[in-house]
């Protein structure tokens, strides 16, 4: 055997905490064990990009860019590393190339050296703008193959991939397995093809959960690859990486050793140990339903966000069948990665396939435009069927998505004018406009530094995950209840309402979290609005709507009822003016109504052809499920 140092990345600062602690770690906690780090013999620092760009400024009133430049004041030997949602650059949709470009040149321009850049369909499309950006500005482009389980996603399929990559210009290759689903000898198979057919170094990123991890990492380093992700023991474990002691340990004395010392690596974890414990916040732990992967492949993250779903469609117990019905879907959709956004948009079809007892009878938007091909191509073709279905008569896009988007950075920078500081800040309110205004308007009130500590304030009472849990065993908050408060909230002055629900204290605080995105938790985005648990219990208002229908007889008389919890809309109408009113005619497939849940918007149809002669819900109103919406006279 040839000796052959293998090299590690810590992930300490970006992915430990964005998988274990919702990404809340701030900058001030990692300045002071920066130097420590930096000297330890890492290859390199993930401490940017992911969820931290997003949540520096929506939670921790943070500059993201200001983190990065402060890092790399203190880091002057590792190169800093950053993770990068191809065309989504740090955000949710897809942006286009000018604003890509900008932002792949300040990262550099501040410090960043090495940019991991993925796409969550693995269509390397979406990743090319970003290549050619980061090469552009003097970086390292590292371009990334997601890894996933399916009939399409052969070793012949991930070679392809990576080969395309390649000729893109990419300095070397990330194989990603944000699920934990490598098996060990896979790993061993697929960095071996790697190494003998790519010739560019080839990094493993893998998440713990099921334990996997180690086994995967000792294989991959046998078949030749040049570096893995570990974090410090107090943020491994779990959905993060695996310890990076143990790894060091396991390479002792072996011709992979680190040449990592132990006892520099376990200061460094008793100053993460500590704030752990600061930040109130638990170890990374793998609970029975993060390691069902290997049986559903439905990642943690996936079902931590379908049991808020179901728990918001009093349905939680309906998630077996949803675990079955996820795979169908993603079938279906062919076969994609399940990493956001692709995990939400499969598992929310899959939860609305579940509820409405139909399948495909419900489909949100956002799946309406992954099937029109406007987040890139599918691993494998769409059900011809399902793809009839879902496009009607719109027509599925072969071009890269980015290729309908206009430059923007232009227009952007004139809308903000007033309030960006830097181009930075530009980039920032191009990334998330709402965000980043609100952002801004409290840095130039000079309310950054005392809203960032009430946060961390709250971060303390909130749970580990940062989310409101549901899964407190036998302690359930009622949604609704929560939904109605953060109305009121956001009607009035009002800016803190406390109450007690079912045996939980719950505190919501205007502005703790109301997202601009329809964006769902997965488990590269952690954030979801989280309501704290806090003390002082307070009257429930409990405003329910009293829509009930009277029983009618006439066998001519439909009942439309709500297939899912939500909020009631009325729907625009072609005829009447502007919605669909009594009296009114309607077609069968015509839209009645939109009902507002799972933070998607969902056109409910109609089954038949008619005439409306009564609605029983008021524009607005919440309605439940099997509740009566609309009459309906047969025609
Ligand atoms: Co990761």
């Amino acid at each position: 055997m040839q000796h052959h140092r293998v090299k590690i990345t810590d992930t300490t600062l970006r992915d430990g905490h964005q998988s274990l602690w919702a990404t809340r770690m701030r900058t001030e906690d990692m300045l002071p064990i920066a130097e420590k780090l930096d000297q330890m013999g890492y290859h390199s620092l993930e401490v940017w990009g992911g969820a931290t760009f997003d949540v520096c400024m929506r939670y921790l009133y943070e500059d993201p860019w200001e983190r990065l430049r402060a890092i790399k004041s203190i880091v002057k030997n590792t190169p800093l590393q950053m993770l990068l949602r191809g065309q989504s650059v740090v955000g949710y949709t897809h942006y286009p190339d000018d604003i890509v470009e900008a932002f792949v040149h300040k990262a550099v321009e501040n410090g960043m050296d090495i940019i991991r850049i993925f796409d969550a369909l693995n269509d390397v499309r979406n990743m090319e703008t970003a290549i050619k950006a980061t090469k552009a500005a003097g970086g390292h482009a590292q371009a990334t193959v997601s890894y996933t389980v399916s009939p399409v996603h052969t070793v012949e399929n991930y070679l392809q991939t990576a080969e395309q990559l390649a000729e893109m210009g990419a300095d070397s290759i990330c194989i990603k397995d944000m699920a934990g689903l490598l098996a060990p000898y896979k790993a061993y198979e697929l960095v071996k093809l790697y190494k003998e057919k790519i010739g560019l170094p080839v990094q493993l990123h893998c998440h713990y959960i099921g334990g996997m991890a180690v086994g995967s990492y000792l294989k991959a380093i046998e078949a030749g690859v040049d570096v893995i992700d570990t974090a410090s023991v107090p943020l491994a474990f779990g959905a993060s990486q695996p310890p990076v002691e143990t790894v060091v340990r396991a390479l002792k004395s072996t011709p992979f050793d680190t040449g990592l010392s132990l006892r520099s690596l376990f200061d460094a974890a008793d100053y993460f140990e500590k704030m752990r414990k600061d930040y109130g916040k638990e170890r990374g732990v793998t609970r029975i339903n993060d390691m069902k992967v290997f049986d559903h492949q439905v990642p943690g993250g996936m079902i931590t966000n379908l049991v808020s779903q179901l728990e918001e469609q009093k349905a939680l117990d309906r998630l077996d069948e949803v675990l079955v019905e996820i795979p169908k879907v993603r079938e279906e959709l062919g076969f994609p990665p399940l990493v956001t956004p692709t995990s939400q948009i499969v598992g929310t079809q899959a939860v609305l396939n579940v509820l409405t007892g139909k399948r495909y009878k419900l489909i949100p938007g956002e799946v309406r435009s992954y099937v029109q091909g406007l987040y890139g191509e599918p691993p494998a073709t769409i059900d011809p069927a399902i793809s009839r279905k879902v496009l009607k008569d719109k027509e599925m896009i072969t071009c890269r998505p980015a290729d309908l988007l206009e430059p923007k950075l232009d227009k952007l920078r004139e809308e903000i004018k007033d309030l960006a500081e830097s181009e930075e800040d530009v980039i920032s309110y191009a990334m998330f406009p709402q965000i980043a205004r609100r952002f801004f308007k409290a840095r130039a009130r000079g309310e950054l530094a005392a809203k960032g500590k009430a946060e961390a304030e709250k971060a303390k009472k909130v749970t580990s995950s940062g989310k409101l849990k549901v899964s407190k065993e036998g302690k359930k908050v009622n949604l609704n209840e929560l939904k109605e408060l953060i109305k009121i909230l956001n009607d009035t002055d009002i800016s803190e309402i406390e109450l007690e629900s079912d045996g939980v204290k719950v505190a919501i605080k205007k502005g703790a979290g109301h997202g601009e995105t329809s964006v769902i938790t997965a488990p590269e985005v952690t954030d979801v609005p989280a309501p704290e648990v806090k003390s002082a219990p307070v009257q429930n208002t409990g405003a329910e709507a009293e829509n009930k229908a009277p029983e009618v007889d006439d066998k001519d008389l439909e009942s439309v009822t709500a297939p899912m919890v939500g909020t009631f809309y009325q729907a625009p109408s072609p005829d009447a003016d502007p919605f669909v009113e009594v009296g009114q005619k309607v077609e069968a497939g015509q839209t009645l109504c939109i009902i507002e849940a799972m933070k998607l918007m969902n056109e409910i149809e109609v089954e038949f052809s008619g005439q409306v002669v009564e609605i029983l819900v008021e524009n607005g109103q919440p309605v439940e499920y099997g509740q009566p919406m609309f009459k309906i006279k047969k025609s």
